[in-house]
């Protein structure tokens, strides 16, 4: 067990990212709206173990590279071996982002829900704009929770009954103005990337619905049941004091807390691999260009 959590999570990471893309999208995305026809040099600050390499490298220009940073060792290891076979041209750095210079020498920084866990997302952006050379991009995948858990259907749950949306809006909000991260960062990095200075700014919305298909076979039905309980949905909330006490620190009144950890808990009990479920993540897909 590494002392650093995101070491201990690569099976959680390798189980859920593609929950959240269909890899024709991301095709589109490359060739139909960044209009990528040259090989170009990517830096992906908080790779893990290099998920946007996987995807991308084989849709880009022959001759592209990937340099992955993250702060956890043993995922840039992971990273390390799964491209040992690959032959793309990469490079994997263990550094910590707040605190390290990177050459501007890229075509393109991109980050995957990476900026929702910075204490200071505008000086981490920053860094990834001065690593760009001049007309280079930034692409930022980013989650937007509140939009994301607006986006279950459950067959026969009332959602009220286990999403409480404003709760949880009011959660993430108090979160975010406790401790600088924030889990709806998606939706707002237009915004923050124009203040910036950058030029062009777009952003798309994931494209993805899961659906957890009683008809479906059963090995695909057991793959996504998976990949769903690890994204959290139906986690059992724990011990009902301890968790009521956590909310209530994280700003909820006791009343809001005892609700949502009702919600919790009868989510946990109502899903299971007999359920019937749709599910679109909403992750928004912000960039624009550097113009010095
Ligand atoms: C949710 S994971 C996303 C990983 C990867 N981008 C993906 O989507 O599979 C967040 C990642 O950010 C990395 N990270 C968090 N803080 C960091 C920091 N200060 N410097 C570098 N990496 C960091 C973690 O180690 C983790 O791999």
């Amino acid at each position: 067990m590494s002392e650093y959590e995101w070491d201990n999570r690569i099976e959680y990471l390798s189980q859920t990212r593609w929950l959240y893309y269909n890899d024709d999208y991301l095709e589109f995305l490359v060739q139909k709206v960044w209009k990528i026809n040259r090989p170009v040099k990517i830096i992906d600050y908080g790779c893990g173990y290099g998920y946007l390499g996987l995807k991308l490298l084989p849709l880009l220009p022959k001759g592209s590279a990937y340099t992955g940073v993250d702060k956890g060792s043993a995922l840039i290891a992971k990273a390390k071996e799964i491209f040992a076979d690959l032959h793309y041209p990469t490079e994997f750095v263990v550094g910590d982002v707040e605190d390290i210079d990177i050459d501007r020498k890229y075509d393109i920084a991109m980050c995957h829900a990476f900026l929702l866990h910075m204490t200071n997302p505008t000086a981490v952006l920053k860094t990834m704009i001065q690593s760009v050379v001049d007309n280079g991009k930034i692409i930022c995948f980013e989650p937007h929770w509140i939009g994301n858990m607006a986006n279950y259907g459950f067959a026969g749950l009332d959602q009220t009954s286990v999403i409480p949306l404003g709760v949880l809006q009011k959660l993430f909000e108090k979160d975010a103005n406790r401790n600088g991260k924030d889990g709806n960062i998606g939706i707002s990095l237009p915004i923050m990337l124009s203040r910036l200075g950058i030029k062009n700014i777009d952003c798309r919305v994931s494209d993805r619905v899961n659906f957890l298909d009683q008809n479906m076979d059963l090995s695909s039905r057991e793959r996504l049941y998976r990949a769903l309980t690890e994204e959290g949905i139906g986690q059992a909330p724990g011990d009902r004091d301890e968790t009521v006490e956590h909310l209530i620190a994280r700003g909820l009144t006791a009343e809001e807390a005892a609700t949502q950890y009702e919600a919790e808990r009868y989510l946990s009990q109502a899903f299971d691999e007999h359920s019937w479920l749709t599910y679109a993540p909403n992750m928004k897909i912000t960039f624009g260009t550097v113009q010095r």
